[in-house]
């Protein structure tokens, strides 16, 4: 197949972009590398530009028939969403319309959509599955969320088929080091952990040690980034069959605390981590765990790499030799 990755300059992206390639798989890069990194695209070809200019999204089907497209572009600090509202809307709502009515006008009719767990807002059960209310809790999330609420007319009108995909946290790195996490500002717990040691710069900052958790610190889901990406390749082969506007939760179902990524981390790296502990930051709940029940059992996927010291591995080969 041919497949349009948008944001496959991106962290997840180009992760994406090899496995498909690996998979056979013909691969077109669309990206306005505002976050993303041009060394990052070593399968396929780049086509640089942004989804908000509809020139450059005609001149991209132009002489290209694809079979799907996988949507990664997006602005996604949470921060940044509270303070610029109107970036966020305009980036990743009306870019992802013109992908969309662009994909529409050409008849391209499969879409696999990156959405997170911020669509779900506050948790109301540590373990959070399909059913959970979304109930977004600032901009990014509503972003998300708003994208699947498109994508679910556009099946019923239009007869588009897609997957969002909603992602806890995507960690660690391509097992042969070509390319892994590269975000500026870096706003993800394991890159800031190793960065940390590697940096010799201020010790890591942890917020609060006295929730009600096992050892008083938050626990989040943390999944390996190539079975995120395969979760994609299942999907794709889902909607074959399958049409509609499907959503399935991303994790690996087990919590780890901000400890025992630093004790992890400790252990992998061999060196100590210093780190000071500062107030809780509002809106953090104490646990956030996926429970991916249903993209195991419609997609029959199954996360290969569950243990938290073999994801800071990869990242930490990565992060020793990073390239970009
Ligand atoms: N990293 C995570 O843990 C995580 C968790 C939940 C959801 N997500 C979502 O997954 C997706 C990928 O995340 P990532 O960590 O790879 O982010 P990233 O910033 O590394 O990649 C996003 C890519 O999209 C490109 N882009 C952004 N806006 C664009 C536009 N208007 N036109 C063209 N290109 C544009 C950027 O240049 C970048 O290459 C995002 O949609 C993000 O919201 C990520």
């Amino acid at each position: 197949m041919h497949i349009l990755i948008c944001g496959g300059a991106g962290y997840i992206g180009s992760h994406m972009a090899k496995m498909l390639a690996s998979h056979g798989h013909t691969i077109t890069v669309f990206d306005n590398l505002s976050t993303g990194h041009q060394e990052a695209v070593q399968w396929g070809e780049l086509v640089c530009g942004d989804l908000l200019d509809q020139a450059a999204l005609d001149q991209l089907f132009q002489g290209r028939r694809f079979d799907a497209a996988m949507h990664f572009s997006a602005k996604s600090l949470v921060g940044e969403s509270m303070s610029d509202p109107a970036l966020y809307y305009r980036n990743n709502v009306t870019g992802t319309l013109n992908l969309l009515d662009t994909m529409r006008s050409h008849g391209v009719n499969r879409f696999v959509f990156s959405s997170s767990a911020a669509t779900f807002g506050n948790p109301i059960t540590p373990f959070i599955s399909e059913d959970h209310p979304q109930q977004p809790i600032n901009p990014y999330g509503q972003t998300k969320l708003m994208v699947e609420k498109i994508l679910r007319d556009y099946d019923t009108a239009y007869g588009l088929s897609s997957v969002s995909l909603r992602y806890f946290n995507a960690a660690g790195a391509d097992p042969e080091g070509l390319i892994g996490e590269s975000h500026l500002p870096e706003s993800h717990l394991i890159p800031n952990v190793l960065k940390s040691i590697l940096d010799h710069g201020q010790p890591l900052q942890i917020f609060g040690d006295q929730y009600e958790t096992r050892d008083g610190t938050c626990i989040r889901d943390y999944i390996h980034i190539n079975d995120l990406c395969q979760a994609h390749l299942l999907a794709l082969e889902y909607m074959t069959d399958n049409q509609g506007a499907h959503g399935f939760n991303l994790g690996n179902g087990q919590g780890f605390s901000i400890f025992e990524i630093i004790h992890t981390a400790e252990a992998v790296s061999g060196r100590t981590i210093p780190f000071t502990v500062a107030k809780p930051r509002m809106g953090d709940p104490a646990v956030l765990v996926a429970d991916s029940g249903l993209a195991r059992q419609k997609l029959l996927w199954q996360p290969a790499v569950t243990e938290l010291a073999e994801i800071i591995e990869t990242a930490w080969r990565w992060h020793q030799d990073q390239r970009f």
